[in-house]
């Protein structure tokens, strides 16, 4: 599914250009147990993907060099992006002397909560994988997205995850049941960065239940799914982003089943079963947010792994 181009060097026979698609995740649950020794936060959550995907073009070429081009101007076009970082790390670690040419047609929200970057990175390390034939499983490429960014492993794997750490300790689950997600983005962005480092662990007053989130996934609960939605970082966003409660208390009076802020923010995400009422969500979203997507849950692991 993910392997929507490829051209052969007729004389070599070697793949000379992949492309992958990397889509946006969300969090069905985001609790942050205790700050770490190591600035990190000790986190709880469920992730699972969504049909809102860039995509990334990579073309092999002779010498070492990496260059990126974004269909974007908001981000970065050079090694500041994690695509890039990723790239550099992956020659890194296996010693390949290749270059590559990296093209990013994004689709997914900046700095949106959406995991838009580190599911960039994740589809560069598997894309290279299979362009440079290097036979790493998603276990190996997981670790190396690590050392770049804590919701890069998850993005690896994608599908839908039990993910704890920093994020990089992952259970796999089963797909959520079928349904839409709509998504609203503010104008702004927010740094994740920023909002952790605005948490106070020890004054949440309201924790997601993960474990019994992860059972109603198992189960395909999609009213226990909508009733345990919950994320320690939203109240800190929407202290920063007032715009962010105004959006969820808009989705939730359109007849949202149940909406929340994914990750950092500052993007809210509405579940509804109905295409019907997905559509009325986002125009009524519309009027004052520009960026509304209505995409369906994806939740399945990428095939392009072994
Ligand atoms: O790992 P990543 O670079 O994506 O994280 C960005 C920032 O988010 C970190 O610098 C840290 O401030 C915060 N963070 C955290 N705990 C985590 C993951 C991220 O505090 N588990």
């Amino acid at each position: 599914m993910e392997r929507t181009d490829r051209r052969y060097d007729r004389m070599e026979g070697r793949v000379q250009m992949v492309s992958e698609k990397a889509p946006a995740k969300i969090n069905l649950t985001l609790d942050a147990r205790y700050k770490r020794p190591d600035g990190y936060h000790e986190l709880e959550m469920v992730m699972t993907t969504v049909d809102l995907a860039d995509r990334i073009d990579l073309e092999d070429r002779d010498g070492s060099s990496i260059t990126l081009e974004s269909s974007s101007g908001l981000v970065p076009q050079d090694e500041r992006n994690l695509a890039y970082r990723a790239a550099a790390l992956l020659r890194e670690k296996t010693g390949v002397r290749r270059g590559v040419h990296i093209r990013i047609h994004k689709r997914i929200p900046v700095a949106a909560g959406l995991a838009g970057g580190s599911s960039d990175a994740a589809a560069t390390l598997r894309g290279l994988n299979r362009l440079w034939k290097l036979g790493l499983s998603g276990r190996e490429l997981a670790d190396i997205g690590a050392e770049i960014g804590s919701d890069i492993p998850f993005c690896v794997h994608s599908g839908t995850a039990v993910a704890k750490g920093r994020g990089e300790i992952l259970e796999p689950l089963p797909a959520p049941p079928p349904c839409w997600v709509v998504l609203a983005k503010p104008a702004h962005g927010v740094s994740t960065a920023d909002v952790f480092g605005r948490l106070n662990v020890g004054a949440i007053s309201e924790r997601p239940d993960t474990e019994a989130m992860a059972e109603a996934v198992c189960s395909g609960d999609f009213d226990r799914i909508t009733g345990l939605l919950g994320n320690v970082l939203e109240p800190v966003t929407m202290g920063m982003h007032p715009e962010v409660g105004k959006i969820k208390r808009k989705m939730l009076e359109f007849g949202a089943e149940g909406a929340l802020m994914s990750g950092s923010g500052p993007t809210v995400f509405a579940l509804v079963r109905k295409e019907s009422k997905a559509k009325r969500l986002v125009n009524g979203l519309k009027g004052f947010c520009r960026q509304v997507f209505a995409v369906r849950m994806l939740g399945k692991p990428i095939d392009s792994l072994d």
